[in-house]
């Protein structure tokens, strides 16, 4: 009986929203990315529920230094961070996955306001829902509301959500911004800008610019792992679109190109073939060696990011970063 009114009560808790319709998009984009000079494919398609369980894997790998870096900032500052945030916030998180360190937040957010309205936003419904659960069991006086969107233009899935007289504090963490490119940076936080008010706030996580010793094995991990994940999204187009790949004659290819400071994931065909594709009625072909430039990950550092800010409309106000330095959590202001 008390499970039954608890799931009641949980479920009057959450929703779920969907914005902007992309089902269609994947096919789109598969199109247009394999049969460009250079083939590409948008980072977004990484994200089904077995890429998230991947992406989830990969934050415990000894390599993959980010997750950790960043939980160490957010545990070491979060009295100073979430102080910075002021009182009655709603907290929108954009990207928002396992939502794994946003609870160091949530843990010091939640008790004081008698009712926290959290906004995750991603456009893996399935880690939606999982993470919204687990969110509502714990902190008995949070409300959910989740929305599968992509996040690249924020304020579609953002003019969902009635009007909001308190501050809006926004989380882009685990530096996913850094998988846009720079242009994009700016288009993205640009859009979002505009859904805020002067005084919202956005904290966003970036990796900084360090050694390619340290960065490439973290994207090239001793178990595979990050292959996987990279390969999962040739898997996906033969799920979801009749697609024949083989994932193991694609090698996973991930090196720091320093003079753009970024990190290059490569899918690499290992001899020529052709690929039939049934939902997209079409043949790709590849050469031996060929390429598909799958996702970057861009490293920063206060300059890059200083500019960043800038051009979208937002100061930095403060930034707090891990005891070795390469990781930043920076707090920008709407101005
Ligand atoms: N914020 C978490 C997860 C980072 S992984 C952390 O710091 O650990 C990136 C997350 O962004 C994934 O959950 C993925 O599903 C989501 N994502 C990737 N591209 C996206 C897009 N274009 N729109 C919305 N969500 C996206
Ligand atoms: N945005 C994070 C990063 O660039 C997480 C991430 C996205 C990632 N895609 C990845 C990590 C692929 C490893 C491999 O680090």
């Amino acid at each position: 009986m008390k499970d039954a009114l608890q799931l009641i009560a949980s479920e009057e808790r959450f929703s779920l929203l969907h914005a902007g319709r992309f089902e269609s998009d994947f096919a789109a984009d598969v199109r247009e990315g394999l049969t460009a000079k250079f083939k590409s494919l948008p980072p977004r398609w990484f994200y089904d529920e077995l890429g998230s369980s991947l992406f989830d894997t990969i934050c415990f790998l000894p390599e993959y230094y980010v997750m950790r870096a960043e939980a160490e900032v957010l545990s070491t500052f979060r009295r100073e961070i979430v102080r910075s945030f002021g009182p009655a916030l709603r907290l929108v998180e954009l990207g928002s996955g396992t939502a794994r360190k946003t609870r160091m937040l949530l843990e010091l957010l939640a008790p004081p306001q008698p009712s926290l309205e959290y906004v995750p936003i991603d456009v893996d419904e399935t880690i939606l829902e999982r993470c919204g659960a687990d969110l509502l069991a714990e902190y008995p006086s949070l409300r959910v509301t989740a929305i599968c969107s992509d996040f690249s233009k924020p304020s579609v899935p953002l003019s969902l959500l009635p009007p909001w007289r308190g501050r809006t504090v926004v989380l882009f963490l685990g530096s996913t911004i850094g998988n846009l490119e720079p242009e994009a940076a700016v288009a993205m936080l640009t859009d979002l800008r505009s859904s805020l008010s002067p005084g919202d706030a956005l904290l966003l996580g970036a990796d900084l610019r360090k050694s390619p010793a340290i960065l490439e094995p973290a994207y090239d991990d001793s178990l595979g792992v990050t292959a996987a994940f990279n390969r999962n999204v040739l898997a996906r187009i033969n799920r979801e679109l009749g697609g024949e790949f083989d994932p193991r004659l694609f090698r996973h290819h991930a090196f720091y190109e320093e003079s753009v400071g970024r990190i290059e994931m490569h899918l690499v065909s290992e001899r020529a073939q052709s690929i039939r594709i049934a939902a997209l009625d079409l043949t790709i072909d590849f050469a031996a060696g060929e390429s598909i430039h799958t996702e970057s990950s861009y490293k920063h550092d206060y300059e890059t990011l200083t500019e960043l800010a800038a051009r979208s409309g937002f100061e930095i106000e403060r930034h707090w970063t891990d005891a070795r330095k390469w990781f930043t959590d920076v707090l920008l202001v709407a101005r």
